[in-house]
C-alpha cells in the first residue's frame, strides 16, 4: 500500500478507545490504522509522546461578519489560518438571510466570499431571519444540497434578525420531517430590550460603565429563553440545538429536557468556562468583553462544566466573532454600542484542554467528544469528520501535553490586537494540525495554503 503520509506511534485518543497505532494517509483519507504501518518512501511524522486526535471541528464562527456597524476583522482567510494553527479543521460559519430576500441566496452569496480563501474545510448554517412559504421551501431544498442546520436568533429585534415563538415553532416543525436542526440563540428579547432602556442613561453608564452589560442581561433571560424553545421543541418533535450557553440554570433546563426525550442539544463556549463577569469591572479593558449573551457568573461555570462532565452539555465550540481594540472602542462609554464578539477559534484546543484536561475536570476521551465527535455527529459530517478511522478525512491534530505556553495575542494567527485568555498558563499546545491529508500548522504557525479549504456537505438526523 502506499501513502502520502505516515503518522507513527502516537498515541490515538477518541471517545470509545485509546491506542497507540500508526496512520497511513493517501489522498486526504485515512486508509491504514496498525500497530506499525512501513512508509515506503512516504513522508513519515514522527509522534511518539503525542496524543493524536481528530480535528476539532468549531461549529460556531463569524469571520467577516457585518455586526455593531462594523466587521468581524478575522476574514474567511485568517480565520481559517487561525483555526489551523489551533488544531481546528473545520468551521460552521453562518449564511444570514436579509429581510425580504432569499435565503438560498446568502448562502450562495456567503460561499462566494469563502470558496478559494478558505485554509480548512469549512460549512455554512442557514440563518433564517424571514419565515414565509418560500424560506421553507428554500428549507427543505438547502437540507438536499448539504445545509441541515438553520438559525434562529430569539434576540436581536432591532436588527430586524429575531424570530419569535411562532416562526420558532414551524421552524422546528419542519425539523421533524427534513432532519434538519434549528439552532437556536436564546434570550428574552422583550425583557431584555426592557432592561435595556431602563438602564441606558448617563448616570448609570457613567456609575457601571460595561458592567451595566451584565446589569441588562441577567441569567433569568437566558433561562426564560432556553425553556421556551425546549418546550416548544418537545411538541414539535423538532430539533433543537441551543447555541452559545452561558447558564447553569439554562444547563439544568437541558438536562430535565434530555431526560423528557426532547430532542435537544447544547454548546457552551471557552468564554463561559473561563471568566466571570467580574472582567466588566475593569474600567479601561471591560468593554472588550462585550459578548452576547454575556459572560456570566462562578456558579454559572460550574454548572456547565459539570453538564460537560456529565454529558448532557454536548458540544464546546467557540462563538468566534472578532472584534480589535479600535473596533471595540467605537463603544465610547456606552455599553449599548460595544461591538458584540470576541476571538476564540484558535485557543479553543489548549484552553479547553487545559482547565478540562490538565485540571482532571473531564477525560481526554471526553475532550475529544465534546470539540470533535459530537459536533460531527450532531452537525452530520459523522464519520467522514470528527473521527479517526479508516475511509475518515484525514483531519487530526497532534497533541503536545507536555507544552507549557503563557498564551498572548502577540503569538496569535488572529488580527486581534488583543484575547480573552491572555496570559492563561496554558498545559499542552497542538503541535502539529493536518487537515484533509496536509499539514497545514506546526506549533501554533501556519504553513498550509490558501484555498486548500472546501466547503463541505452534511447529512440531515445528526444526533448523539
Ligand atoms: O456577541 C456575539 N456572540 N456576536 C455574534 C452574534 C451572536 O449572537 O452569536
Ligand atoms: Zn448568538
Ligand atoms: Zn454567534
Amino acid at each position: 500500500m502506499s501513502f502520502d503520509l505516515v503518522v507513527k506511534g502516537g498515541k490515538i485518543v477518541l471517545p470509545e478507545k485509546t491506542f497507540i497505532a500508526d496512520i497511513g494517509i493517501k489522498d486526504g483519507k485515512i486508509v491504514s490504522i496498525k500497530k506499525e504501518i512501513k512508509s515506503n518512501g512516504a513522508q513519515a511524522l514522527d509522534a511518539k509522546g503525542l496524543l493524536v486526535m481528530p480535528g476539532a471541528l468549531d461549529v460556531h464562527v463569524h469571520l467577516q461578519l457585518p455586526f455593531c456597524g462594523t466587521v468581524s476583522c478575522d476574514d474567511f482567510e485568517n480565520g481559517t489560518k487561525a483555526a489551523a494553527c489551533g488544531g481546528v479543521t473545520t468551521v460552521v460559519d453562518f449564511a444570514i438571510q436579509k429581510k425580504g430576500d432569499s435565503l438560498a441566496k446568502a448562502v450562495e452569496d456567503r460561499k462566494k466570499e469563502a470558496d478559494g480563501k478558505v485554509a480548512v474545510d469549512y460549512s455554512l448554517h442557514g440563518g433564517i431571519t424571514d419565515w414565509n412559504e418560500k424560506t421553507r421551501q428554500e428549507m427543505n431544498d438547502l437540507v438536499k444540497d448539504g445545509i441541515t442546520s438553520f438559525k434562529m436568533f430569539m434576540i436581536y429585534r432591532s436588527q430586524g434578525w429575531m424570530a419569535d415563538d411562532g416562526i420558532l415553532f414551524q421552524g422546528l416543525e419542519e425539523t421533524a420531517k427534513n432532519g434538519a436542526i434549528i439552532t437556536v440563540h436564546a434570550e428574552s428579547a422583550y425583557v431584555l430590550d426592557l432592561l435595556i432602556e431602563r438602564y441606558h442613561t448617563k448616570e448609570m453608564m457613567e456609575k457601571y460603565g460595561a458592567y451595566l452589560h451584565t446589569l441588562t442581561r441577567p441569567c433569568v433571560t437566558e433561562y426564560e429563553a432556553v425553556r421556551r424553545a425546549a418546550t416548544w421543541a418537545k411538541v414539535t418533535g423538532g430539533r433543537l440545538y441551543i447555541v452559545h450557553m452561558s447558564t447553569s440554570e439554562a444547563a439544568q433546563v437541558v438536562k430535565e429536557a434530555k431526560a423528557d426525550g426532547v430532542r435537544i442539544w447544547a454548546e457552551t463556549c471557552p468564554q463561559y468556562l473561563l471568566l466571570t463577569d467580574d472582567v466588566f469591572k475593569n474600567k479601561e479593558t471591560g468593554h472588550l468583553y462585550g459578548t452576547c449573551p454575556q459572560i456570566k457568573k462562578k456558579h454559572d461555570q460550574v454548572g456547565l462544566w459539570e453538564g460537560l462532565k456529565k454529558g448532557y452539555v454536548d458540544v464546546v465550540a467557540t462563538d468566534t466573532c472578532t472584534f480589535n481594540t479600535q473596533q471595540k472602542a467605537m463603544w465610547q462609554g456606552d455599553f449599548t454600542k460595544i461591538p458584540f464578539g470576541m476571538p476564540g477559534v484558535e485557543t479553543m484546543v489548549p484552553t479547553i484542554y487545559t482547565s478540562g484536561v490538565a485540571s482532571g475536570r473531564i477525560k481526554p476521551s471526553r475532550f475529544v467528544e465534546l470539540v470533535a465527535t459530537n459536533p460531527a455527529k450532531i452537525f452530520g459530517l459523522y464519520p467522514q469528520k470528527g473521527t479517526i478511522r479508516v475511509g475518515s478525512d484525514a483531519d487530526i491534530m497532534l497533541f503536545d501535553t507536555t507544552k507549557k505556553v503563557t498564551l498572548s495575542y502577540k503569538n496569535l494567527q488572529t488580527n486581534c490586537d488583543w484575547s480573552p485568555f491572555e496570559g492563561m498558563k496554558l498545559k499542552g499546545y497542538p503541535a502539529v494540525t493536518i487537515s484533509r491529508g496536509k499539514i497545514v500548522a506546526k506549533d501554533g504557525k501556519f504553513v498550509g495554503s490558501v484555498g486548500h479549504g472546501r466547503f463541505v456537505k452534511r447529512k440531515p438526523w445528526g444526533k448523539v
